[in-house]
C-alpha cells in the first residue's frame, strides 16, 4: 500500500497478554467488523505468535513480530530471528521500538541490522523512532530523530514493493498500562514531526513514499484527532489493543477511508 488514502491500525501487545488470552482476542477480532480502508495487524508476543497467525489465518487481519533478531538461525539463546519470523507467517515487524532501545538498550547500529534482517527475509519493518522526555525539553526532538533515522536508511536501497512505515512514538507520550496514560502529543506538533519524516526520507531515497504512523496512548479518546492529521497513515496502538472494549470502541471512531 503507497496511497495516501490508505491507512494502518496496527495492535502492538507487548508483554500484556499470555498465549490463551492472545488467542482468545485475536478469535473475537476475527469475527467483529473492521473498517473499510485501513489495514489491521496485530503484534503478539513470540509464544503466542503462532497461536495468533492460526486464529487469524485467512482472515485480512496480518500479524508481526514484536522484534526480530538478525541472524537467522544458531546459537543466539533467547532470541527469535526474522527469518522464523517470516517463516511462520508474519508479515511485519516492529523495529526499534522505544522499549527496546530504552529498556534493552538496543543501539542503533543494532537496530539497522534488525531491519536489514526483516527486508532480507521478506517482512515489512515498522521502524519506530522517538525522543524521550529530555530529549524534548532540550530542544533535541528532530536532532535525536533524524540520527534514528539515518543509522537506519542511510545508504539503505528499499525494496520497490515493500511499504515503507516509520512510527512516530515520543517516549513521553507511551503509556504504562491503561491505568497509566502518556501525555498527549499536541496535534500540530505531531503533525511537524510526521511531515518532516516523510520529507527527509524522501530526501535521501528517491521514488518512496513513507507511510508515517503515531503511537503513544492512542485509544478512542484521541483516535479521531491523531487520524485527522493529513500526514498521518494510521495509529501503532499499545494498551489500548490488549482490552477487547477499548479495541472495538477505538474501532468504532475510524472513519472508513476510501482503497
Ligand atoms: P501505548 O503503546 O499505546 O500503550 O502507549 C504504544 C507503543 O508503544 O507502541
Amino acid at each position: 500500500m503507497s496511497s495516501a488514502t490508505h491507512g494502518y491500525i496496527f495492535a502492538n501487545w507487548k508483554m500484556y497478554l499470555n498465549q490463551e488470552e492472545s488467542v482468545a482476542l485475536a478469535t473475537s477480532w476475527r469475527a467483529a467488523p473492521r473498517p473499510d480502508g485501513y489495514q489491521l495487524a496485530v503484534f503478539p508476543s513470540a509464544l503466542a505468535f503462532t497461536s495468533v497467525a492460526e486464529a487469524l489465518a485467512g482472515s485480512s487481519i496480518r500479524v508481526g513480530a514484536q522484534n526480530v533478531y538478525w541472524v537467522d538461525q544458531g546459537g543466539y539463546t533467547g532470541e527469535v530471528s526474522a527469518a522464523m519470523f517470516a517463516a511462520a507467517g508474519a508479515q511485519y515487524a516492529l523495529i526499534g521500538h522505544s522499549e527496546r532501545r530504552h529498556q534493552f538498550h538496543e543501539t542503533n547500529h543494532e537496530v539497522r541490522q534488525k531491519l536489514e534482517a526483516a527486508l532480507a527475509s521478506g517482512l515489512t519493518p515498522l521502524l519506530c523512532v522517538g525522543e524521550t522526555a529530555a530529549e524534548r525539553s532540550a530542544g533535541r526532538t528532530w536532532e535525536v530523530i533524524e540520527t534514528q533515522l539515518r543509522a537506519a536508511y542511510h545508504n539503505l536501497v528499499w525494496p520497490a514493493k515493500t511499504d515503507l512505515l516509520i512510527a512516530y512514538e515520543p517516549v513521553w507520550a507511551i503509556s504504562r498500562g491503561t491505568e497509566r496514560w502518556g501525555a498527549d502529543c499536541p496535534p500540530g506538533e505531531a503533525e511537524v514531526i510526521h511531515t518532516r519524516i516523510s520529507d527527509w526520507l524522501q530526501g535521501i531515497m528517491s521514488g518512496v513514499a513513507p507511510q508515517v504512523l503515531f503511537g503513544g496512548s492512542v485509544r478512542a479518546a484521541n483516535l479521531g484527532r491523531y487520524l485527522a492529521e493529513p500526514h498521518l497513515a494510521g495509529v501503532l496502538v499499545g494498551a489500548a489493543s490488549t482490552q477487547p472494549d477499548r479495541w472495538s470502541a477505538l474501532l468504532a471512531n475510524i472513519t472508513p477511508r476510501a482503497l
